[in-house]
């Protein structure tokens, strides 16, 4: 079976949250297991010099979309085992970042109709064409409209896969009309029509062949209208397409056994990870000592992950003995709330704002408990990489986290992480308080990064559920392609 993952970023080229994760872990694992996986995304800036130099370009041609006209190279490389392409145009990409201009919906529908033409020229065709988010939606659209009879494209089935459904690409009507050179017809409820705007996130919805998203519980939960972003209709009409397959991590990328990030390698001593954490209070500026309970939090600064239950909580926390490490960039009221709390409290707190895989590495190492009151997380790789770290994780019982974190028990033993049900300030704070009483108590302490240890967390389990996903489309093409066959 062929592959062909399309998607705005990936490990190891570009990453600003865990889609990179995935869209790097994941064609690694199936090429590991058979599956030819290839990975195509666009040519940014931010690309490191190191690794866009081992690009060659293998073609350029123009790409149509609407009335433009606009150039396209297409380069390729290999990275540990996996082929990469990448989209180039510098109007479009040549720019610092990855999302956030005016212009993203040019940007990426741009990328879609790339991607529809640079297969002709990559010497392998795909049996599946796997997208990712709304940036990618826009080909199984083309896929089911405009290169429906296109030989590049014969036989070919899409997956879409939904990691953050709140991100949806929405634009005006005319715009879109515009760049996709489409009618009215297209911009109906049963295409990419939605509330009076465009949807480039329905263009995947609704003309897929197969939807996942990325955890078990975020595929039930989408489908209320709590969690469903006002798509919530159309995704249990479309339920029996719609499976949830958890994320897994790449173990050998997240390895504290093997992290040139870390001062001291470990993979089960408690006592060799605690010497990370004293390096991190050093770096930090924090005092030193194995003893303070150290909460890490690296994350994106959003209202997804929880972050109006931590400022609500956090003086209060702050009269036990604790230190916390934050990490993230993002809304400006998240930043000077924590700036501001590093300031009053340079003893107990240290934020550090910012993208930093070196610092993430660290933290992960470096803390006791890893802190996620996510109001809601499709999947979450966070509290997957701080279980690597034995790490302990404090989630709420949503999407992944729940998949993924079991609640200690102190009955029976059992449990990785602590958990709490409700979006509640206090729910969370007394999860908090009780995690901090635990860590006294050593013996227990042992046990919850213990049972951390015992669940697989790499993509072993779940590159297989894709597998199964690919192959029950691509029997449905050979059944296709043998039709005459049969007659
Ligand atoms: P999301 O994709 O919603 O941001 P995930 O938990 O799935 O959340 O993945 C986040 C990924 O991005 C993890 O690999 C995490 O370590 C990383 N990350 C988030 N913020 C930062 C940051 N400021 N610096 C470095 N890595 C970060
Ligand atoms: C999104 C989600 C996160 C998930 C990631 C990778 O960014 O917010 O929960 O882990 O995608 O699937």
């Amino acid at each position: 079976m062929n592959i062909l993952f399309a998607t705005s970023e990936a490990v190891p080229l570009a990453k600003t949250g865990g889609l990179a994760d995935v869209a790097g872990a994941l064609p690694k694992a199936l090429n590991k297991r058979g599956v030819d996986t290839r990975v195509v995304l666009p040519k940014y800036e931010e690309i490191p010099a190191a690794l866009s130099s081992q690009f060659e370009l293998i073609a350029h041609f123009t790409v149509s979309f609407g009335w433009r006209n606009q150039y396209c190279g297409l380069l390729k490389a290999e990275f540990d085992g996996t082929i990469y392409y990448l989209i180039d145009n510098e109007f479009y990409f040549k720019r610092k970042g990855l999302y956030g201009y005016g212009d993203d919906a040019e940007r990426f529908v741009f990328f879609c109709f790339a991607v529809m033409e640079a297969v002709r020229y990559m010497e392998f065709h795909p049996d599946i064409v796997h997208c990712h988010d709304w940036q990618t939606g826009i080909i199984p659209f083309l896929l089911k409209t405009r290169y429906y009879h296109d030989p590049a494209w014969a036989y070919t089935k899409s997956v879409f896969t939904i990691h953050n459904l709140k991100y949806q690409g929405l634009f005006g009507i005319d715009l879109l009309k515009d760049l996709l050179g489409a009618g009215d017809d297209m911009f109906l409820t049963d295409s990419l029509e939605f509330h009076g705007a465009g949807s480039c996130m329905k263009g995947g919805l609704v003309y897929a062949d197969k939807l996942t998203t990325v955890s078990g519980t975020y595929a039930q939960e989408i489908q209320t209208e709590y969690f469903g972003e006002r798509l919530d209709s159309l995704l249990r009409y479309r339920s029996g397409d719609l499976i949830g397959i958890v994320n897994g991590i790449d173990d050998e990328l997240f390895d504290p056994m093997n992290d040139s990030a870390l001062e001291v390698p470990y993979r089960n001593s408690i006592s060799r990870k605690r010497k990370n954490k004293v390096e991190l209070q050093r770096e930090l500026g924090l005092p030193q000592s194995e003893e303070i309970p150290l909460i890490g939090i690296v994350s994106r600064l959003v209202e997804q992950k929880g972050f109006d239950l931590i400022a609500a909580t956090f003086e209060e926390l702050l009269q036990e003995d604790v230190q916390f490490v934050v990490l993230g960039a993002g809304e400006g009221r998240y930043e000077h709330f924590l700036n501001d709390a590093a300031y009053h409290h340079p003893d107990k707190v240290a934020v550090w704002i910012g993208y930093d895989d070196r610092l993430a590495r660290r933290i992960y190492a470096g803390s006791d408990m890893f802190a996620m009151p996510s109001q809601f997380e499709p999947c979450g790789l966070s509290q997957l990489i701080a279980l690597r770290y034995r790490t302990v994780p404090i989630v709420r019982e949503t999407g992944g986290l729940k998949d993924t974190v079991q609640a200690y028990n102190e009955y029976t033993g059992e449990g990785n992480g602590f958990s709490f049900t409700n979006y509640n300030a206090h729910d969370y704070m007394y999860t908090v308080r009780r995690a901090l009483a635990l860590f006294r108590n050593e013996e227990a302490w042992k046990q919850i990064v213990f049972n951390g240890n015992k669940e697989d967390y790499s993509w072993n389990r779940s590159a297989k559920a894709y597998i199964s996903v690919y192959s029950q489309l691509a029997a449905h093409r050979k059944e296709k392609e043998s039709w005459p066959v049969i007659l």
